[in-house]
This record gives C-alpha cells, sequence and structure tokens, in this order.
C-alpha cells in the first residue's frame, strides 16, 4: 500500500525510509545534550538506534516527538500503547511496521476528550451515553467516520469505520492534550505476543523500534479496552475488556456477541480483525482449565495456588478478578521466561470464572493457548 505524506506534508522530508516513525536524525544525534533523554537501551544486535526512556515530567518531549512524526509508547489505565500521530501516514505505516503488524488490523484513536474524539466519528445518542458514563476510561467506540475525519486512511486499514478512545491515565490525557492530534496507538507490544503493562515489557519487544516510551509505570487495569460496535442497529462487543459487558448493558440493555472464538477461528470474514485466535502468545505452550499441575509445568494460578509447579505466578490468591487482570500478563510473561529457564514444558492455567472482567480475562488466555499460525 502506498502511504507517502501527503504533498508539502513536513512530515514528507528528512524521514529514515527503513523504520518511518524513527525520530528524526537531528534529534537523534543530539540525544546526548539533551537533559530530558535518560540514558537509552542499545538495539539488540549493537545497532545505533536507541529507544529514549522519558519520566513522567517530560510528556512535553513525548508530545514534541509525536508531533515530527516519531513513535512514543505511552501508558493509558489498560496497557502501554505504541502512539504515533493518526493523521500523518508515515507514523502509522511506522506503528505497522513497529509491531509487525498486518495492515488489514486497524488502529485505535486515541483523544483528550469525547468532544475532539466525536470530531472524527459520527456519534449517535448510544456513543454519547456510553463516553458520558465510561470516559476517560476503558472502553473503545467503533463508529461511522465523518467524511471531515482527520485520520489517515491506513490507520483504520482502509474500512469507513473508526475506533476511538478517551484513555483514563493522567500521562496519556496530559499527552494527548499537548500532542494536539488523535494518536494512534495500538498494545505497545510485537504482533502475536503478550500486551506490555509496564516500560520494562514495552522495551522487551521494541526497544530500538522506536523512539521513545513515557515512564507511568504498571498499568492499573491490566487488559485492553472493551471494544463495542456500534455501526449497526444493535451494538455488537467485538472485545470483552476493561469495561464489562454488564455494564454496558446496564445503559443500553442487550449487547450483541460476536463470533466465539472457535467460530470465527473458522471464519473467513472476521468482523473485527483484533478476533484473530492466535493472539497474546508466549513461546511456551500454554494449557488451560488446570486442575492439577505436573512437575514440569510453570503454573499460572488463580486463587489458593496448586502444589507441585516448577515455577509459579499467582494472579490473585483472593480470587479478585481486577487484581488477576492487573497481573495477567506480566504473569505470562515471567511465567515464560522463568518456565523457559527452568526447562518447563508449558504452562498450565488455573480456571477463571467466566463473569466480569473474568470474560475479559478468559478472552486472552484462550488466544493465548490457541494453535499457533
Ligand atoms: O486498551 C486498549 O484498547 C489498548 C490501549 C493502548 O488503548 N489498545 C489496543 O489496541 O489494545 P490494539 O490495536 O491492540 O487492539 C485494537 C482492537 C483490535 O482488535 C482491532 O481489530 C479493533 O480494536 N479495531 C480497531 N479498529 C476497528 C474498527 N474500525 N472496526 C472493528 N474493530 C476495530
Ligand atoms: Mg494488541
Amino acid at each position: 500500500m502506498g502511504h507517502r505524506g501527503r504533498p508539502g506534508d513536513r512530515r514528507g522530508r528528512g524521514r529514515r525510509g527503513d523504520a518511518a516513525g524513527w525520530q528524526p536524525a537531528a534529534l537523534r544525534q543530539g540525544r546526548l545534550a539533551q537533559p530530558g533523554f535518560r540514558l537509552p537501551r542499545r538495539a539488540p544486535g549493537g545497532g545505533d538506534r536507541v529507544t529514549a526512556r522519558l519520566g513522567p515530567g517530560e510528556v512535553a518531549r513525548a508530545a514534541a516527538l509525536l508531533r515530527q512524526g516519531a513513535l512514543v509508547a505511552f501508558p493509558t489505565e489498560t496497557v502501554y500503547g505504541l502512539g504515533g500521530d493518526a493523521t500523518d501516514g508515515q507514523a502509522v505505516a511506522g506503528i505497522f511496521a513497529a509491531k509487525g503488524r498486518p495492515h488489514f488490523n486497524p488502529l485505535i484513536c486515541h483523544y483528550p476528550d469525547a468532544e475532539a474524539a466525536f470530531a472524527d466519528v459520527h456519534a449517535d445518542d448510544r456513543a454519547r451515553a456510553l463516553a458520558a458514563r465510561f470516559w476517560p476510561g476503558a472502553l473503545t467506540l467503533v463508529l461511522p467516520r465523518r467524511p471531515t475525519c482527520r485520520v489517515d486512511l491506513l490507520a483504520g486499514a482502509g474500512l469507513d469505520t473508526l475506533a476511538v478512545r478517551v484513555p483514563a491515565h493522567p500521562l496519556a490525557l496530559d499527552l494527548l492534550r499537548q500532542a494536539g492530534m488523535p494518536v494512534a496507538a495500538p498494545s505497545a507490544n510485537r504482533s502475536g505476543q503478550v500486551s506490555p503493562t509496564t516500560p520494562e515489557h514495552v522495551l522487551d519487544g521494541l526497544s530500538g523500534r522506536i523512539a521513545a516510551v513515557l515512564d507511568g509505570g504498571a498499568c492499573p487495569v491490566g487488559v485492553e479496552s472493551t471494544v463495542l460496535d456500534l455501526t449497526g442497529t444493535g451494538p455488537v462487543l467485538l472485545r470483552p475488556g476493561g469495561v464489562e459487558a454488564e455494564a454496558i448493558e446496564a445503559l443500553l440493555g442487550p449487547v450483541g456477541r460476536a463470533l466465539p472464538l472457535a467460530a470465527a477461528a473458522a471464519s473467513q470474514s472476521l468482523r473485527s480483525p483484533g478476533l484473530m485466535l492466535s493472539h497474546y502468545a508466549p513461546s511456551l505452550p500454554v494449557r488451560l482449565g488446570a486442575r492439577s499441575v505436573a512437575a514440569d509445568e510453570a503454573l499460572l494460578a488463580f486463587g489458593p495456588a496448586l502444589p507441585g509447579a516448577a515455577v509459579a505466578w499467582s494472579l490473585s490468591e483472593g480470587g479478585d478478578l481486577r487484581e488477576a487482570a492487573a497481573r495477567l500478563f506480566a504473569g505470562l510473561r515471567w511465567l515464560d521466561a522463568e518456565g523457559a529457564r527452568q526447562g518447563c514444558a508449558r504452562i498450565a492455567v488455573m480456571p477463571v470464572p467466566e463473569t466480569g472482567l473474568g470474560v475479559a480475562i478468559n478472552d486472552r488466555l484462550a488466544r493465548a493457548a490457541a494453535p499457533r499460525p
């Protein structure tokens, strides 16, 4: 697909051709003289590309990088996002390149408030009621693009709809206000891998591939936003997430469900490309519904841990689903690394109840356990 800058676009000039969205050369060369940049981590393989780690006091620098067309990972209440200027085709192409993400999978655009979001999409009464109730927060709305929508078509993968959200994280909101444009941001992980909930997770996957990560510590919710499609007559839940379906139904009445996982896998026409079955995959195989654990298994525990595992990570000893969601992706990453180090054959996962946030947790676990492509 051709995604060159529009004629006269300030970002169309002087950009590196190999990784669109990389920080401008002048800035890269000057980084050591800039007090805002901490000691950067080197790219794996000894390349000269570095990813700056920006502290919470450096939002203005992160916003400036976004305005220059560079890619900046930033914290949201759900997971870290890999942000780029959604109106800049090159920045958006850079997001896909940095993640290794298929171009048919559209991105969510992030805004500082509902008014800014609804300038780019048509919001009906349902959308306005949901925004009033859940924004800022972990709910993404898929709505029809306005003809005046500023967002580059590639960000929406060429669809006539757009996914929009206002995140509930003070650093994210500050960044979005200061950046002054819609920010396209998928989760800040390599495509198919586990979503990041700390800056360390981001750097594990993307160090050397993006300009900076804004450090906001651990993300409080821990699973991605709920994605709700409002483009048809009835609302449809495309992805369970941080806002429970029950809370949405309390406001809107019954909400349709997208195809269940197994049916989605068989279907050639997925309603939302993010419904792809294998996703969030650690490198060790994953076994669900474990009621006992073998000596060569790494255990992801919910409630009191099963005895006998080689290594174990507790999602929540007391069986609290919010705590479990917040600890899910960090646990999968840790068990994957530690389990592999100790020669484990797989990760065994104890059952998690299918209610409230448990629906989102089980959705991510089912994808982690799904056959790999
Ligand atoms: O919590 C979150 O939503 C995080 C943070 C960074 O905001 N973002 C995130 O983005 O999870 P991503 O790209 O990993 O997931 C976006 C999901 C995908 O399942 C995608 O297919 C779906 O939203 N999506 C985006 N635009 C869509 C559209 N126009 N129609 C249907 N689905 C869409
Ligand atoms: Mg993702």
